[in-house]
């Protein structure tokens, strides 16, 4: 389907993760100045939502375990989940943040929702 408005990128707080849902995929998006990065919001540990977490050094922390899932690569940096989450292409359109969730942008599967 390609790039779908997810949120009004004023709606969203410096390095507070948010949940949206683009085209019934569960998304954790993250403003971080004028970047927004989007992962899968289902920690791969335990399919916990992402958006519960902190963002702490350019990841955001799983709040059950305290995996760190880096916000570029998805991957965790920390035990216990040992696998990425699949992150997903972001970009704004006259202040509208659109999320792309039908290609992982890191090669993790995509989504089952
Ligand atoms: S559910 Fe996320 S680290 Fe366990």
């Amino acid at each position: 389907m390609g790039f779908v408005a997810a949120a009004a990128l004023d709606a969203l707080t410096d390095a507070t993760p948010v949940q949206v849902e683009v085209d019934d995929v569960p998304v954790c998006l993250v403003r971080t100045g004028d970047d927004v990065f989007a992962l899968h919001d289902v920690c791969s540990h335990q399919r916990w939502s992402l958006a519960d977490g902190l963002v702490i050094d350019g990841g955001v922390e799983c709040s059950l375990h305290g995996s760190t899932f880096d916000l570029t690569t998805g991957a965790p940096s920390s035990l216990p989940a040992t696998r990425p989450v699949p992150t997903f292409a972001t970009r704004v359109t006259d202040g509208t943040v659109e999320v792309d969730v039908t290609v992982a942008t890191n090669g993790a599967p995509t989504p089952d929702h």
